[in-house]
């Protein structure tokens, strides 16, 4: 695989080419998902819950994040890496762009955000400064405090419309790739469809330009894997292997199927 960059997803979406997207949080399994050829990782906050034991993502704080960015980015030369920003450190413009700063030099090469219209001006600032931004909608977990849990959001009209404005907010805004998670099909069709951008998917239908899955979900080593995943090591019995068939799966479209999405 070639060294992927921004433009290599944005042509991936003028052709109408899905890619695959996957979490990773050390040197180990990075190596192993350059050599599967996906194109992005993600390394997610979400190693709050599936690495170091904690019930949300709230705990994870930046040290860990710069930890494991770190890790990540000197297993992999090839794919994308972005670098989710934690809970709270994105709260202020002038946090964004000192915490990001910390992740790309970590080894980032995109930073990721949760969160709509409220971020425009630090997408902005970010965005022109040299930091390429991937938002996050629909179900944002540092949030499941105030969304009362982890639910499907953007099921009403008044929601959808909510979840709609705020993704062209953060493409205006500069934003490089959009992230939306436990959304309707129907949703995320129409915003794959608005936007310029790539919009990756998780619990959100087959139709987005690119799928996310967490890496330990797939695997099956997560004590309760989410509808929306798939255990690609249990068809498969090698790591490589499962890498390689959620990679074809997500290119071919076999992946998701509609019992992974919500209507
Ligand atoms: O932290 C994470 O792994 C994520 C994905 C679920 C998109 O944000």
């Amino acid at each position: 695989m070639k060294s992927v960059t921004i433009n290599t997803l944005n042509s991936h979406k003028a052709a109408g080419d899905k890619f695959p997207v996957i979490t990773a949080y050390d040197s180990a399994f990075a190596r192993q998902i350059e050599l599967a050829g996906i194109e992005v990782i993600l390394v997610g906050d979400s190693l709050g819950n599936v690495i170091l034991g904690y019930t949300s993502t709230v705990p994870v704080t930046m040290d860990d994040m710069l930890h494991h960015t770190g890790a990540v980015s000197r297993g992999n030369s090839k794919s994308l890496i972005i670098a989710d920003m934690p809970y709270m450190s994105y709260a202020t413009e002038e946090d964004t762009l000192a915490n990001a700063a910390l992740l790309m030099q970590a080894g980032a090469q995109m930073v990721k955000v949760e969160g709509g219209a409220w971020l425009e001006e630090s997408v902005f600032s970010l965005s022109q400064r040299g930091v390429p931004v991937c938002g996050h909608l629909g179900l944002t977990p540092q949030s499941f405090n105030k969304l009362g849990g982890y639910k499907v959001q953007g099921r009403d009209d008044e929601g959808a419309e909510l979840i709609l404005r705020d993704a062209k907010i953060l493409q205006e805004a500069g934003a490089d790739m959009l992230v939306l998670e436990c959304v309707p099909t129907e949703l995320a069709t129409t915003i794959t469809e608005t936007l310029n951008i790539p919009v990756v998917g998780i619990g959100a239908g087959p139709n987005t330009d690119a799928q996310v899955l967490v890496l330990y979900d797939m695997l099956g080593f997560s004590p309760r894997i989410p509808k929306f995943t798939k255990n690609f090591l249990a068809e498969t019995n090698s790591v490589q292997l499962a890498l390689q068939a959620y990679a074809d799966a997500v290119r071919s479209g076999a992946f998701p199927q509609p019992e992974h999405g919500f209507k």
